[in-house]
């Protein structure tokens, strides 16, 4: 049993934003809180826009998007998510960030909130040592991207992370509409232990001229039936995301065997960086 009614997240893009979504059409009250009014203003168009569009199909009624956006809050200000029975952390992968707002979560929430974050691949008893005594509440609560469409959560318990703890999350997931996985703290969990190698991979066989980029995704969608191929979801995820993921890989499981390809590496100090940039392996217009 979760018994959570009012859930506060902190950073609004792209994770953020799509974990707030999911929790509104899912009946509780969202505090979506990110130091960028201008991402807030972001994140609160495409709300509208993608609950407008489930209207369009079918999925959603009028009066369902109206209700999940009515339970939609945002703000600048970290202390309006101090009601709120469980903060979800969901800004960039920086460890000295993350590390700074457990620490505030710790003495902002001190009636048995659960503190979760988003991180998908930093350690999450590292992250729990800013919390001190709430080390305990600590626990990683993994997303995947697109959220309202991905299915799963990635649950990963920290050394100090209780079983209650633990049980609430995994039960307020499944309220979510999600299907909530275990995993203990290794570095990249279980996802991007398996998911990251792949990727580095097919950098790999691309540099080495094993074949072309399309034809490696090709191989890799019509052969494997993955709905995307490695390099366009590396693209998709972002190419220094990856990179970054390698590096805690790599120091994390201290094996050289996980650090990223040269090329991949190249690609990011040239800027291509995927999506978000408008180019990275492949070309994204607009
Ligand atoms: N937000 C919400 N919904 C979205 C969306 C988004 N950003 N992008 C697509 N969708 C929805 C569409 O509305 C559509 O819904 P319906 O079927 O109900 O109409 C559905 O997803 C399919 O979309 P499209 O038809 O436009 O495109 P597609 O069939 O090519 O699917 C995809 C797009 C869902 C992204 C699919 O290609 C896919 O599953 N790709 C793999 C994604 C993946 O592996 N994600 C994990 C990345 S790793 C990660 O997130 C964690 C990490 O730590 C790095």
């Amino acid at each position: 049993m979760h018994n959570v009614k009012k859930i506060g997240i902190v950073g609004a893009g792209q994770m953020g934003g799509g974990i707030a979504q999911v929790g509104a059409v899912s009946g509780f009250e969202i505090r979506l809180q990110d130091t960028s009014a201008g991402v807030l203003d972001t994140c609160r168009g495409s709300h509208k826009k993608r609950l407008g569009r489930l209207v369009e199909k079918g999925t959603l009624s009028q009066d369902d998007a109206d209700a999940a956006l009515d339970r939609l809050t945002y703000t600048e200000r970290l202390d309006d998510l101090a009601d709120c029975d469980i903060v979800i952390e969901a800004v960039i992968e920086d460890a000295a960030l993350k590390k700074e707002l457990f620490q505030k979560f710790a003495a902002m929430f001190t009636h048995g909130q659960i503190l979760a974050t988003n991180t998908s691949s930093i350690s999450i008893t590292q992250i729990a040592t800013a919390a001190g005594d709430a080390a305990d509440r600590v626990i990683g609560m993994h997303f995947f991207n697109p959220v309202p469409v991905m299915k799963l959560v990635e649950v990963i318990k920290g050394l100090a992370t209780s079983q209650d703890t633990t049980s609430r999350t995994l039960a307020l997931a499944e309220a979510m509409g999600k299907t909530p996985v275990p995993a203990n703290d290794r570095a990249g969990f279980v996802s991007n232990r398996v998911l990251m190698p792949m990727i580095n991979e097919a950098f790999y066989a691309w540099m080495e001229g094993v074949a072309e980029p399309a034809h490696i995704d090709q191989i890799m969608t019509l052969g494997m039936a993955h709905p995307m191929g490695p390099l366009r979801l590396a693209d998709f995820i972002g190419l220094d995301t990856c990179v970054h993921i390698m590096d805690v890989l790599a120091d994390g499981l201290n094996r050289e065997h996980y650090r990223a390809c040269p090329l991949l590496k190249q690609l990011v100090t040239a800027g291509r960086l995927g999506d978000k940039a408008g180019r990275g392996v492949f070309d994204h217009p607009g």
